[in-house]
Formats: C-alpha cells, structure tokens, sequence
C-alpha cells in the first residue's frame, strides 16, 4: 500500500479513491452528503468556524463521463438510478450518480474480507440500498441498522406536522464478500448478568439454571438415537435428549450437568461460556456526541457510533478508511483502538480540525501526514472518459433518434455529419444512437433520421 497510516487527504474522494491500490483497506465507513437539500456551515466562533458543505444536487453538479462510467461498469446500476430519477426527479438521479461513481471505486479498494457501513438518512437510503445492492452483490448486503441519533425531535415550525419526527439515521451494512468477519457481540451490563445469571454455584461462579433444555420436547418429534439410557436416568418421551451420550457425559464432567442432592438434573450455563448478546440493528444506546467531544462541526458523529463498528468489523493493525471523515471522527476511533486510517475531505477546514483534534485527543503530534495530492497506482488505469461516456451522460443514457434508453454496450457512436460530407471526430459532431437508429441514418443527415422515425411512428 503506497500511502501511510495516519494520512490525510484534503481532496475531492474520487480523485483519491480512483489512486488507491485494489484490494488494499480493511474497512471503510462513509458519511457523505444524505441529499437533505440544505446546506451545512459550522457556527462562527466555534473551531470547526468555515467549515461548510452543501448538500442540493442538480445534474449540473455531476460529470457527463460519470453516467458513462456507471452504466459500462455496472448496467444494472445505471438502470436502478434511472428509476430513481423516474419515481423521484433529476435530483435524487445526480446525487445518486455522485455517490455510485464513488462506491464503485470503494468497493475496489476493499480486501475481499473488507467491509463497508454507508451512513445516510431515510431521504435516499432506500435508493442507497439498490444502488449498493447492485455493487456489492445482493448476497453481501448483511444489515441496515437504525441508529437513534437524538431522544425526541422538536416541533421545528408553528405549522402542523405532517410527518413524524425523524430521530433516526441509518446505516448500511455491506461486506466484500462472505469471507468479511463481524464480531456483533457486546458485553452484558453488571444488572443484566445479575439478573440474567441468577444463581451462584459452589464456587461462587454465576450461572442460570437451563434444565428445561435436558430433553427435547414430545412436539420436536420422535429421535430413537437420542433415547439412551445415561447414569441411571431415561427419557420418559421417545423424543429423546437434546444432546448425544457422549456430549452429555462431556458435560458432567465439565460440571454443567449436575446430579443434585434430590435426584433431579440440572443444566446449568455459566456466565463464562456465554458468547454475549448481539447490538441487534436499532442503536439506541449512542448518544450524540457529548459536549467536550463537539467540535462545532456540522454532521460530527459520535466517537463511540464509530468504535462500535470498527471493534465488530476490522482487527488490531486493520486499515480503515473514511473518504467524507469531516472532522476525523473516524480516525480518531480507529487511532484509540489501534487501528491505521486514512482520511479524506475535500474542506480544508475538515483537514485543520482533523490535525488538532488528532494532536489534542490522541496525543499525537508530527505523524499526521497531510497530503493534497493524488495517490498513484501500479496498475495501468481504465479509460472511463471517452467520448462515448460523455455522450452517454449527455444524452442521459437516451439514443439521439428514438430517445429510447439504451445499455452503454448497445450504443453506438455516430458522427452528426458524416465523415465523407467533411463531419469532423469533435464530440460536438458526435452522438450516440442505438443500432437500428444508426442504420436507419446511415450517411443520411440528422434531419432525415428524425424524419424517417416520425413517418415509422417512433417519435
Ligand atoms: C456529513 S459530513 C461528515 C462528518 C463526519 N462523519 C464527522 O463525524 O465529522 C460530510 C463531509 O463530506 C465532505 N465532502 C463532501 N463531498 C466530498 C468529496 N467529494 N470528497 C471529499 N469530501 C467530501 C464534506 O466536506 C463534509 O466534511
Ligand atoms: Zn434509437
């Protein structure tokens, strides 16, 4: 990996993205712009004071190229965001296209054991959710967790509420493939293993009392291997015990079968052998961040919402990259639990804030690298910026005669004026037809394409 632990990019993601190796980070969160429709700026006089994002997206905002880009890498993406410009206008369409150019290239960047929680909003999380369906694979989506970001919400306007107060954000959880490990374990709180672990043994060791799970019940159906005679006792039900004799017998001398005083068996389970209970997907335990972790920086996100996902999703050592880190909150969690990160903001505000609050917080002072320009691969890169993909973007995926969408792979690249009547290779005497459309015009002029097309009753 060509670029060190503890950097910092202050740059537009993809450029930096698209110079990162393949294959080369472990994990990566992102809380980019949820295309809320405003726009963000810190209060002056705190330290996050000039830093500001805007969050409205027109297609204006989005390179041609892009959709090009899209739909010859993934056509089935192109296609999800053209539905989400059907059902939901040009504006959720070009933040989608913003944000999928992007993804695609995070996904390149993950290990195969990598993973990646998308942080948004319900404004665009349903769409976020096909569009990383399409790039991950619907079989490595894992969970969409809803984390309760404030307790209630206030009534923002004297008029009458139309909808609930939204107190949520969500997070989209995505692995590389099925080799990526999560550990979605917690431990249990000192009241949950009093009241869980009632009893204490002999020893003075918590366990609760599990005899209910000695044999299975007549309902679990009929399992003549399992009904065996063991120490004496015998299932009264043909169904049998929960686990075979030589399991059983392994247990009681592990001392979690016990024979008591009055003849009867008991399972016990101790608080040492219990694998902890999962977080679940609604995070309501994360509180935002508390008011000596506030940077003044619109959108900060809690130290402990990112320690929770780096410690279940990456180990010691383990890479982890946040390409939209604002205020490095992050970097500071992946720092505390000793793990390597890379930042990137486009703001150079976010940078200053990530310096000091990295030097202030961690104690570090001098090893933050700062970079402004852009990484270099080894490997030869892609060409996504023919003239073709321009057009595609131009053309918003539509053939210049029957304005028909078609895949990238069936359009063809045609010159308004032709060659031979002095048309030159500019993109502006360029445009893409479909294959009919293209032998339909054949060296005939624009003109008479589209008026072929109207006498077939096309257009
Ligand atoms: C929602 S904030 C992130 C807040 C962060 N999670 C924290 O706790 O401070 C989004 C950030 O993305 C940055 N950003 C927006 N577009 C970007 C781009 N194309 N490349 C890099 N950063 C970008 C903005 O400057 C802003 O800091
Ligand atoms: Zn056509």
């Amino acid at each position: 990996m060509s670029i060190k632990n503890r950097t910092i990019f202050e740059n537009d993601n993809l450029f930096v993205l698209r110079g990162m190796d393949s294959e080369s980070i472990d994990l990566i969160y992102l809380d980019p712009p949820f295309n809320s429709n405003r726009n963000y700026a810190a209060p002056i006089g705190s330290q996050a004071a000039g830093a500001a994002f805007k969050d409205t997206w027109t297609l204006s905002d989005v390179d041609n190229a892009w959709h090009g880009e899209i739909a010859d890498r993934e056509p089935a993406l192109y296609q999800a965001i053209h539905t989400a410009e059907l059902t939901h206008g040009k504006g959720m369409k070009s933040y989608l296209i913003m944000m999928a150019v992007r993804l695609l290239e995070m996904k390149r960047v993950l290990k195969k054991t990598g993973s990646l929680y998308l942080h948004c909003d319900p404004t665009a999380s349903h769409y976020l959710k096909v569009v990383m369906d399409s790039i991950f694979g619907k079989n490595n989506f894992r969970s969409e967790i809803t984390w309760r970001r404030a307790t209630s919400t206030q009534k923002g306007s004297q008029h009458r509420s139309t909808r609930w107060g939204n107190n949520a954000d969500i997070l989209l959880y995505y692995a590389a493939s099925s080799a990526a490990a999560l550990s979605p374990e917690r431990e249990l709180t000192e009241t949950e293993i009093v009241k869980k672990f009632k009893h204490i043994d002999e020893n003075g060791k918590r366990y609760y009392n599990d005899s209910a799970h000695i044999w299975r019940t007549p309902n679990m159906g009929e399992r003549p291997n399992l009904c065996y005679e063991w120490r004496g006792y015998v299932n009264p039900h043909p169904s049998g015990w929960r686990l075979s004799k030589e399991r059983l017998e392994e247990e009681y001398q592990k001392g979690n079968i016990v024979i008591r005083p009055d003849g009867k068996l008991e399972r016990r389970k101790y608080l040492k052998d219990y694998k902890g209970a999962s977080y679940g997907n609604i995070w309501d335990d994360v509180r935002p961040p508390a008011k000596e972790e506030r940077t003044g920086y619109p959108t900060q996100k809690p130290i402990a919402l990112l320690e929770r996902i780096i410690k279940a999703s990456s180990n010691d050592g383990d890479i982890v990259l946040d390409p939209f880190c604002g205020c490095a909150t992050t970097c500071v969690a992946a720092e505390r639990l000793k793990r390597q990160w890379i930042g990137i903001d486009i703001s150079e505000k976010a940078v200053a804030l990530v310096r000091m609050r990295l030097e202030k917080e961690v104690g570090l002072f001098g090893p933050v690298i700062h970079r402004t320009d852009i990484p270099r691969r080894g490997e030869k890169l892609p060409n996504y910026r023919t003239h073709k993909h321009t057009l595609y973007g131009k053309q918003e995926g539509l053939c210049n005669g029957c304005q028909t969408q078609f895949p990238f792979r069936n359009m063809t690249v045609d010159h308004i004026i032709p060659r031979k009547h002095g048309g030159t290779d500019a993109l502006d005497n360029l445009q893409l037809l479909c294959g009919a459309c293209n032998s339909t015009k054949g060296t005939g002029t624009q003109a008479e394409l589209l008026t072929e097309l109207r006498e077939q009753g096309i257009l």
